[in-house]
């Protein structure tokens, strides 16, 4: 049975009952308006342990004062549903004051990560999903946390955070699920209107070409990225935020490609920003 938990209190007591009966603790951090994305997290969790874990909560301190935090879509009950069915044992639902009471002023800052790619466009964002991800960790101790690949970058931050803080769980990045055409599944692909969701096919369409480029021996860079330029610049509704290859772990841009570097994108669709990534 699906149990939500919206204080901490009773959450770490739950958590302290699993560790007491030496349970194992699968968590799958989240902002609700759960996809199949999600789903394959939760799936995964579920295979390797005995109790699985989600945290649903729209983390404000990773929005910037224009983005999205108002009309990010929320859809609890639908999401408990689907959780129920995958055989989820805790949501773990706090509301903002409880994460962030008055006074919270701890922050979280992940040098030479933070402030590449995403972190260009978004200032504070990692900060932001940084100490959200290590209180929740902190709470759910799980024996691994799965986060999606599509958010790259974020998965890059998390992995730094916790080698860095020497804390007592395994990441795991799964690799981004996409619809039949190639749209990498994303809260934020609601925003999209029918002819945009179509334009928001040129994310992937660039990383296939740039992969295939990779594929046949091409590892100039600039080559690469003005082939991908020309793809997302044939749609009316898409503008560049960055394209970039980079290197796995330290994120930063390279000139030529080595086996393991990442392709990496923001593409505006309309009003709606969006990021996608494939290895090379
Ligand atoms: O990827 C997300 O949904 C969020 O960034 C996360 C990891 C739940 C932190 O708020």
């Amino acid at each position: 049975m699906l149990q939500t938990i919206p204080s901490i209190q009773d959450f770490k007591q739950k958590i302290r009952s699993f560790k007491y009966n030496h349970l194992t603790i699968g968590f799958v951090p989240t902002m609700g308006a759960l996809h199949e994305g999600h789903l394959s997290l939760v799936r995964q969790a579920k295979r390797e342990h005995n109790k699985v874990v989600v945290s649903i909560f729209v983390n404000p301190l990773q929005f910037g004062v224009n983005e999205d935090f108002q009309k990010y879509p929320r859809t609890f009950e639908r999401d408990c549903e689907l959780l129920s069915k995958e055989g989820v044992d805790i949501v773990f639902c706090p509301d903002r004051e409880e994460m962030y009471p008055p006074g919270f002023c701890t922050a979280v800052i992940i040098n030479n990560l933070e402030d590449k790619l995403c972190g260009k466009s978004r200032p504070g964002h990692f900060r932001g999903v940084a100490v959200a991800v290590l209180k929740l960790l902190n709470l759910a101790q799980p024996d691994n946390a799965y986060f999606g690949q599509k958010d790259f970058q974020q998965t890059v931050v998390i992995k730094r955070l916790v080698s860095d803080l020497h804390l007592d769980v395994r990441i795991k990045a799964l690799p981004t699920v996409r619809t039949e055409e190639g749209l990498a599944l994303s809260s934020r692909n609601t925003y999209l209107s029918e002819l945009e969701k179509k334009d928001a096919l040129c994310l992937y369409k660039a990383l296939v070409k740039a992969r295939s480029m990779a594929d046949s021996g091409i590892i100039n860079v600039k080559k690469v990225i003005q082939e991908m330029e020309n793809i997302i610049c044939g749609y009316a509704s898409a503008t560049i935020d960055y394209i970039s290859i980079v290197n796995a772990e330290t994120l930063e841009s390279v000139t030529s490609i080595e086996k393991g570097d990442v392709a990496v994108l923001a593409v505006r669709i309309g009003k709606t920003r969006l990021i996608d990534n494939m290895l090379l």
